[in-house]
């Protein structure tokens, strides 16, 4: 009864965002509900550290890439405390024994013969250092870069190469055999059909980054990312291996489903390890209909929410809100009303009305109960009937449906005690009033079993509260005479008018800040100006002096591109000024406007005009 999972370990370029928390939170429900059924669990989680996204990552901010990874991971590991995640191992695939142990398995496949040397040519985009696909747009001729819009090079590069085409007939074989190997279908299907297209051999070395690990026998070569990456899901077990591997689940998201469910497995069976038994791939997080991404900047801090609702409602929002495999939109509203609803109203209220009636009739200790009554009966049949159901839906991780389940049951113990009345009985008729609040209790304490994974801290305060703690989830386990307490308000209500006053409060200032009228963009005197002299600035090593034609006009700029471009390179160029930005002195020099050009992680692209222009043109 071993129960090995894991989430994809996390790129270090940027800050854990809501939809990393997402898969982080899955895994945590998932390996918290096989605890509880007596798996004896372990739950890899971790980060990924090496590769040309986080070397340039690192060189934009002016750090090493372990300095970078070392400041990101501390967020990684605080925001996973902070939703209370139960992992039992981190890894970062910068430890030793992860690198050694992939760098041997490379050279054991290089001499199975697995991986042979060969050589790639495509189009190289140096700025983003990757190969770009062959639908790239081109302009005369050369492809353009889809991630920076820059030009690319046509290159040839000597790399290693994985015979991932050997494995095509293996790959359909193991899918014919495990139609469930993915879940949810409509992703099986997905790639099944991608490896049913055909499979070309994978290059899994670079020459062209720095920062990875080494091939040993041919160190110019390192490891491409995500062959280093995958095999962290071996690495991680470190000395529980033969007792965790292989992997019962990976928990990933969609847009990773191809390495997961094609490369990963080919490379085990290559490397002769047994295959992971499931993949689970779940939907993004989308704001405005957008995928939550760095890459567009609409990410969701978790912290925010977590700070003002408390982390069991982000739990309970990410596992109710969407079914796993679909795609959910996220806005405040639709959180919040999820909160107020669900958890302050429906789940509130039925603990703050037993528990208070306990303390007020009873000083907290339920007395011996009348006997039961069909309408307790009707309560306990549904339940027995609901709870196979509920297991059904969590043991195939459908757990949106689930709790919608469970929240229609508790709404029902919420209307057996209104149809019940036991406030208007009271201590009149003790046997009674007993049986009712005995009744409620006992479903609410089963369903405390569900809820328990997904929001634990809150489960805990709840049994505290219902002198529930240490006994078995059962109709029966639960009875009279067990010590009730005082409960606080565990999900106050949140009052919709003023958290969204706070909101909007926000996006007005944000907005203050992001949007200029289109009067206030005209005042902008952007003219196109033609570069006539190019001269290097005496006392400053990175500044040219330019003479600029404006038309009518000429005039001087000072401009930080001497690293970038070399005076000839400038000299006859269109550009676009700013002719009307007030001089000012740079260095000695005076400065009579401004030329556009585009930042890329501070390195300037100049925007160029095309030559049938004249200089002096009005541009908006
Ligand atoms: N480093 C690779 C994984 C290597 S695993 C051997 C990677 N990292 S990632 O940081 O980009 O993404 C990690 C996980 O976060 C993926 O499962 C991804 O789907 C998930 N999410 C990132 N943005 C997301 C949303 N907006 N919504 C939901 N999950 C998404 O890929």
């Amino acid at each position: 009864m071993k129960f090995y999972l894991t989430t994809p370990i996390y790129y270090v370029n940027g800050r854990p965002h809501l939809g990393h928390a997402y898969t982080t939170v899955i895994g945590d429900v998932i390996a918290r509900y096989k605890k509880l059924k007596g798996y004896d669990v372990f739950y890899l989680t971790g980060t990924d550290e090496h590769g040309g996204k986080i070397e340039k990552a690192a060189k934009s901010m002016g750090k090493t890439p372990k300095q970078l990874a070392d400041e990101m991971v501390v967020h990684f590991r605080d925001l996973w405390k902070e939703l209370n995640i139960e992992y039992d191992f981190f890894i970062r695939t910068t430890m030793d024994f992860h690198e050694k142990k992939v760098a041997e398995i490379f050279e054991k496949l290089k001499e199975k013969g697995y991986v042979y040397k060969g050589s790639y040519s495509g189009w190289y985009c140096y700025n983003c250092e990757s190969f770009v696909p062959e639908d790239a747009e081109e302009e005369n001729g050369v492809r353009i870069c889809p991630d920076c819009g820059g030009k690319t090079e046509f290159i040839t590069e000597e790399n290693y190469f994985f015979r991932l085409s050997s494995f095509q007939k293996p790959l359909l074989d193991f899918y014919r055999k495990n139609p469930d190997f993915v879940q949810p279908a409509t992703m099986m299907n997905k790639v099944v059909s991608f490896v049913e297209s055909g499979l070309k051999d994978l290059s899994i070395t670079r020459t062209t980054i720095g920062w990875g690990i080494k091939v040993p026998s041919d160190p110019a070569h390192v490891i491409y990312v995500w062959f280093d990456a995958l095999f962290n899901y071996v690495t991680g077990l470190r000395d529980k291996f033969d007792k965790y591997w292989p992997a019962d689940l990976h928990i990933l998201g969609k847009d990773i489903i191809i390495f997961h469910a094609v490369y990963w497995p080919a490379f085990l069976m290559a490397a002769g390890y047994e295959l992971p038994k499931k993949i689970l791939a779940h939907g993004w997080w989308l704001v405005n209909k957008k995928k939550m991404s760095k890459h567009i900047g609409n990410v969701l801090d978790p912290k925010i929410l977590i700070d003002a609702f408390g982390e069991d409602a982000v739990r309970y929002f990410l596992m109710r809100e969407t079914p796993i495999g679909q795609d959910g939109n996220f806005s405040h509203e639709s959180f919040l009303e999820r909160y107020n609803a669900d958890l302050a109203n429906e789940l509130g209220n039925i603990l703050s009305r037993t528990t208070t009636m306990a303390l007020k009739y009873f000083d907290g200790v339920l007395p011996s109960p009348g006997p039961k009554q069909p309408s307790d009966q009707n309560m306990e049949d549904s339940w027995k009937e609901l709870s196979n159901q509920i297991e059904e839906l969590y043991d195939s991780y459908q757990f949106s449906r689930a709790l919608s389940l469970l929240w229609d049951y508790l709404r029902s113990i919420n209307k057996y005690l209104v149809e019940t009345e036991p406030w208007r009985l009271g201590q009149k008729d003790s046997q009674k009033t007993s049986r009712i609040l005995l009744t409620a209790l006992r479903a609410l304490f089963c369903v405390l079993k569900y809820i328990y994974p997904v929001m634990p801290r809150s489960t805990e305060k709840i049994l505290e509260a219902i002198g529930g703690k240490g006994i078995e989830f059962d109709w029966d386990a639960y009875k009279e005479g067990l010590k009730i307490k005082e409960v606080g308000k565990i999900f106050p209500r949140v009052d919709k008018e003023e958290f969204f006053k706070e909101e909007i409060k926000m996006e007005e200032k944000k907005e203050e800040k992001t949007y200029v009228t289109i009067d206030e963009f005209f005042k902008m005197g952007l003219k196109v100006g033609k570069i006539v002299e190019v001269k290097e600035a005496e006392n400053a090593n990175k500044l040219y002096i330019l003479k600029v034609d404006m038309g009518d006009h000429e005039r001087q700029l000072v401009a930080g591109l001497r690293q970038y471009y070399r005076p000839e390179e400038l000299l006859g160029k269109k550009i676009v000024v700013v002719s009307n930005l007030k001089p000012a002195k740079i260095r000695g020099y005076e400065s009579q406007g401004m030329l556009l050009a585009a930042d890329v992680n501070g390195r300037p692209y100049i925007l160029q005009v095309p030559d049938e222009v004249p200089p002096g043109t009005t541009v908006r």
